[in-house]
């Protein structure tokens, strides 16, 4: 099966160019101008940018979590983000109390048997044991290479430092990636106890009891264990000034190991200073952020009403000033990657559990349908590239998470995961029109230029005119290689 993609302005990392794609069966074959091919679809691209399908590293799909689960399943959730223009997304698989990796992972598969795309894992460590850290190196060698940890929710997801730094010394012999939550669960624990105590109950409170500095201090015990077991880390949520020491040290050490430093989730100004000083000396220094942290913000935690329900995720979102400077990083090249933290839960029965107290709202926002034409924003207002919104969301995700040469941008021998994106749609958000199955949108309202038309992922469409096309079970499992630095 042939498909020719005419006319468009083909986006990549590197460059924007008018050219045609030629698609052959599941890959690219050929870009060029005035491709002379006998197709047997050809697909008008005039006007519109033709760019590689989105890849978001951070999903938490159906995710038992705070007393309910994720509201996307696989199913539900690479649909919306294949409306969304993503065609690959990294979720994390769960291991249970009492279970072995294998048991979470395979339960994993089974539940990535309904999805629409394709997907790699990641893999949340909730027991570690020593049948645990052999399973650890099996799974990198099954294409499961980096491994999630927390450090908060007692009792839910929180690991002991004795835990913790086994599985790090384990990272660091098999060339595994670590990803921390990095947030000080006993003490944020405490002080939710006794705000509860005193009738502190709304929404805004979730944001007052996660104090920077137990974000700060979590962050430099991960780097102090990780410095003693030889392994890179990843920090997940970092979202704090406090942190900012603890940043520079990793930064340092990782210019002494020579290892890559990936910070996840990172959302203030304070941390991206650290990030651009490291960066500027030369050292091996990454990060992500997330549309949350460009877009929201404290004002939204504290909407009246229960509304600061639906703003509830942690670490929470912080002030405004930061997003400037969140902006200024992605544009300028010291933020690598946007991916989402996708945990849907919808606000009327599942939010709304905490109604009498703040702890009992599940943590978690919805976006997986919105980050590629959120971060399209900048590229209308002149404030982004085409080539580095491309870079962003798609070309080093796909890079650092271990799925290129496959995915990740459009070349000869390429999967053909293709979005026909028309730059000059004006839409406004909303939850009456998502794909995602949450019944509140963070962007209600929100007026936006740019929709993906035609989504394709290895040649077959899944996305036209806002018509579904694809199959549940139509996506695959894609083993990721180790991390590489973009
Ligand atoms: O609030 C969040 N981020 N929920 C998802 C679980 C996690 O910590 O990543
Ligand atoms: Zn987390
Ligand atoms: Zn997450």
């Amino acid at each position: 099966m042939k498909t020719l993609i005419k006319k468009g302005t083909v986006v990549t990392a590197s460059e924007t160019l008018q050219a045609d794609v030629l698609v052959e069966d599941e890959k690219v074959a050929a870009i060029a101008l005035d491709l002379a091919v006998q197709a047997d679809r050809t697909i008008d691209a005039t006007d519109r940018y033709v760019i590689p399908g989105g890849v978001d590293v951070h999903t938490h799909f159906d995710l038992p979590f705070g007393g309910s689960f994720c509201s996307d399943d696989f199913g539900t959730g690479t649909r919306a983000a294949a409306f969304g223009g993503t065609t690959t997304c990294v979720d994390f698989a769960l291991q249970d109390y009492g279970e072995s990796l294998r048991q979470g992972l395979d339960r994993w598969f089974e539940k990535g048997e309904k999805a629409q795309t394709d997907f790699g894992l990641h893999m949340i460590v909730r027991e570690v044991n020593d049948q645990v850290l052999k399973e650890m190196d099996q799974l990198v060698g099954e294409g499961i290479t980096s491994f999630k940890l927390f450090m908060a929710y007692p009792g839910v997801f929180m690991l002991d430092d004795a835990a913790i730094f086994k599985a790090m010394q384990r990272a660091a012999d098999s060339g595994a990636l670590i990803m921390m939550h990095a947030e000080n669960g006993g003490p944020i624990d405490v002080l939710v106890q006794q705000h509860l105590a005193e009738g502190k109950t709304d929404p805004v409170y979730h944001g007052l009891t996660r104090p920077a500095a137990m974000e700060g201090e979590a962050v430099h015990r991960v780097f102090k264990m990780a410095e003693l077991a030889g392994a890179p880390a990843y920090i997940v949520h970092l979202s704090s000034r406090d942190a900012l020491e603890a940043v520079h040290r990793v930064f340092m050490m990782a210019e002494l190991a020579g290892a890559p430093a990936y910070i996840v989730h990172l959302s203030s100004r304070d941390a991206l200073d650290a990030l651009q000083e490291a960066r500027d000396r030369g050292v091996a220094a990454y990060a992500e952020t997330c549309p949350q942290y460009l877009y929201l913000s404290l004002d939204d935690l504290a909407r009246p009403g229960f509304e600061g329900a639906k703003f509830v995720c942690s670490p929470p979102l912080r002030s405004k000033d930061h997003q400037d400077e969140l902006w200024k990083g992605l544009a300028q090249g010291d933020l690598q990657i946007v991916a989402t933290d996708h945990a849907p839960f919808n606000f009327k029965g599942q939010k709304d559990m905490g109604r009498d107290s703040f702890a009992d709202i599940p943590n978690g926002l919805p976006s997986v349908e919105d980050r590629v034409t959120l971060i399209f924003q900048r590229v209308r207002s002149g404030q982004l590239t085409p080539s580095r919104w491309v870079e962003l969301i798609a070309t080093n995700p796909a890079k650092m998470f271990g799925l290129y040469p496959r995915k990740g941008t459009i070349a000869p021998g390429f999967d053909a995961d293709v979005v026909v994106f028309d730059p000059n749609r004006e839409r406004v958000i909303s939850a009456e029109s998502h794909h995602m199955n949450v019944d509140y949108s963070c962007y209600e309202g929100m007026t936006v230029w740019g929709l993906p038309e035609v989504v394709m992922q290895r040649g077959n469409v899944l996305v036209e005119n806002d018509q579904w096309l694809g199959t549940e079970g139509g996506g695959s499992f894609v083993p990721r290689s180790r991390f590489q630095e973009p």
